[in-house]
């Protein structure tokens, strides 16, 4: 088969031929029709996710949809390196297997799921968001924060503030369920006056940005808190920014802060199985919109090395 194939972790990978997949026992061989290029697939690529073993050389990709040997139409998630997407074939294990629905195309699919599930399983698993409740999503410019806004709204979130960067993608934010925005492109005092503003008193916090962008929300909210005792589930789900914050013990003294992370590993495989379950059976009717950018694998060192305006995914096909 042909494959995206890295031989060294910081080049990209190059489209080559490469042995076919042979599945283990409960894998199937699955045809890949797209692929996200998603930052967790470029972390994977570099070796510098959490995940990362560093075998080489390796097949980047971590979803995708595909075609059975039966024909059934999935998405599939979770791969494990040196086991990617970017592939004409890709062995899964018969239980990360998805059923999509009829009524959303391959390339949507593949572009939308990885940014959406880290907002799902944020919002639904994590934070355990109840109808009406208020949001903070920090980071909201991305993919990820777009989806984690629309997601909000379709689970009945009150109020949702929405914070970024990038002027073009923050505008685009209302249009997706945002009722406020919050520009953080600007000095620590701006900002942090900003969001005290804007999102004293939210109960959930979904962090996309970490780092010191993160302290400074933190401390703003921290502070600004009608009522300190009232609970704030905080998210921590990418770290764009940083990875690592310094926390002050006042600050979890003086709030009644419930810091947790969303991922692979604090969310357990069965649980990331039923949320892509239930998140590929909204996506017909949730009405989530993504911009995708739709590239031939052939051309992957490429795709690697262009770098596309905030909220813009690029997929592969093969
Ligand atoms: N844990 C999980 O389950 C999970 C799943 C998917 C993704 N993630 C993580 O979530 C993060 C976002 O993913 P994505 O798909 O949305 O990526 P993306 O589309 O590339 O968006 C990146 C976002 O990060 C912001 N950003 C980058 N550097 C920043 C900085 N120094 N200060 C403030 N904001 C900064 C960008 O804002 P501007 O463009 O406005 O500057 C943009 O909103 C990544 O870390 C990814 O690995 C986690």
């Amino acid at each position: 088969m042909h494959a995206a194939v890295v031989t060294a972790f910081g080049r990209p990978p190059r489209y080559q031929s490469f042995p076919d997949p042979v599945p283990a026992a409960g894998e199937v061989l699955v045809r890949v029709l797209a692929a996200g290029l998603h930052p967790r697939v470029r972390s994977g690529a570099a070796g510098t996710h959490y995940t990362s073993d560093g075998t080489l050389p390796l097949v980047p990709g971590f979803d995708g949809v595909g075609l059975t040997p039966d024909g059934a139409r999935v998405f599939f998630g979770g791969l494990k390196a040196p086991n990617g997407s970017m592939a004409e074939y890709v062995a899964v294990p018969a239980k990360a297997l998805v059923d999509l629905p009829d009524g959303v195309d391959d390339v949507t699919v593949a572009g939308a799921m990885n940014p959406a599930m880290s907002a799902w399983l944020a919002l639904t698993h994590r934070a355990r968001i109840q109808p009406g409740e208020s949001v903070l999503v920090l980071g909201a410019t991305g993919n990820a924060g777009q989806m984690a806004v629309q997601l909000a709204r379709h689970e009945g979130a009150k109020t949702i503030t929405a914070a970024g960067r990038d002027p073009r993608a923050l505008a685009k934010l209302p249009g997706l369920g945002a009722d406020r925005t919050v520009s953080l492109d600007a000095d620590d005092a701006t900002v942090a006056g900003r969001l005290a503003e804007a999102a004293a008193n939210v109960d959930v916090v979904v962090d996309y940005v970490w780092g010191h962008p993160t302290e400074v929300a933190l401390a703003a909210i921290a502070s600004a808190r009608a009522d300190a005792a009232h609970r704030l589930r905080w998210v921590h789900v990418g770290a764009m920014a940083g990875p690592d914050i310094t926390l002050p013990g006042a600050t979890l003294r003086k709030t009644n802060i419930d810091f947790r992370g969303s991922g692979q590993g604090s969310v357990s495989p069965a649980d990331m199985r039923t949320a892509h379950q239930e998140l590929a059976d909204r996506l017909p009717t949730a009405g989530l919109t993504i911009d995708t950018v739709t590239m031939p694998l052939r051309d992957v060192e490429a795709a690697w090395d262009t770098k596309m305006p905030t909220g813009t995914r690029t997929v592969l096909v093969p």
